[in-house]
């Protein structure tokens, strides 16, 4: 497994590269003062202030920081040090008091102290990881009793298209890893990088289970028709500043979201 993570680890460095000057991260206005977190988990977590939280696999911070400046006593963790060394950049020039930490999410317990009224991680995660009962048992090892942990990310389903060429690739369940050489990113596809990669899929049901199975208590459920985020090929903008792939009349779920609380 190490083969793997050293692998995407080399690969997210390289993104982290190229994404700080992206449009799609828009740094300049981020640092101006704009939040980086979409409508889904701003309602769902809604007032954060004074209450300590943990961001998984946060890239570069910028969600960190926006719960930071939401008044949230915020750390985030990710397995890339380049993002890691950016994000604590950013920390200091705007001035606020995350922290952030490298490691990888599933030996995240050996690299933190502490307990957290709140843990959250979005769009674009369990995809990297083999094994989602390690996962949960970091999330139920980082919480605080009566705390909650919420999920926003892709669905299962819109992972099993190739969007380049509208059709079905990927089985829906977790069969292992896919070794695949990503051209460019989702936030800048003339980048030029080609690096390779290891992903995973992952179910509704395997999702969810390991959660339940380390004996949190499930809060919310959702599926979403459309993404915040315009990062697969062949996306349309929708009316109201959301996005979606393939005909619009399919209803494709674009983003599952989950909530758990810890019995207290
Ligand atoms: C798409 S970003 C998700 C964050 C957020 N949606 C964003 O766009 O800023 C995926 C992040 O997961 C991190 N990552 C991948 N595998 C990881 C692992 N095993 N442990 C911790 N972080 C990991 C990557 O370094 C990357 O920063």
């Amino acid at each position: 497994m190490q083969d793997y993570f050293d692998t995407n680890k080399k690969l997210w460095d390289a993104k982290t590269t190229i994404h700080k000057d992206s449009e799609f991260y828009d740094l300049e206005n981020f640092k101006k003062g704009k939040t980086s977190l979409k409508k889904f988990e701003l309602d769902a977590l809604g007032d954060v202030s004074g209450k300590s939280l943990l961001h998984l696999q946060c890239h570069f911070g910028q969600d960190t920081l926006s719960w930071a400046r939401m008044g949230a006593k915020a750390t985030g963790a990710d397995l890339s040090s380049k993002s890691i060394e950016l994000a604590k950049e950013l920390n200091k020039e705007l001035g606020l008091d995350a922290k952030f930490v490298q490691a990888n999410v599933l030996e995240l317990d050996q690299h933190l102290e502490g307990k957290f009224d709140i843990i959250f991680t979005s769009y674009g995660t369990i995809g990297w990881l083999p094994d989602l009962d390690q996962w949960a048992h970091v999330i139920n090892h980082f919480l605080k009793p009566g705390g909650i942990f919420y999920i926003a990310d892709f669905h299962p389903l819109l992972y099993m298209y190739d969007w380049e060429n509208n059709e079905m690739k990927y089985p829906y369940f977790n069969t292992g890893a896919f070794e695949e050489v990503e051209e460019g990113t989702y936030a800048d596809r003339e980048s030029g990088i080609a690096l390779k990669e290891y992903f995973w899929q992952h179910s509704l049901a395997e999702t969810l289970s390991a959660l339940l199975k380390k004996g949190l208590q499930l809060i919310d459920f959702q599926e979403f028709k459309e993404s915040p985020y315009n990062c697969f090929p062949n996306m349309e903008a929708t009316e109201n500043g959301m996005f979606v792939y393939g005909k619009k009349e399919l209803q494709l779920p674009h983003v599952f979201s989950i909530k758990v609380q810890k019995p207290i």
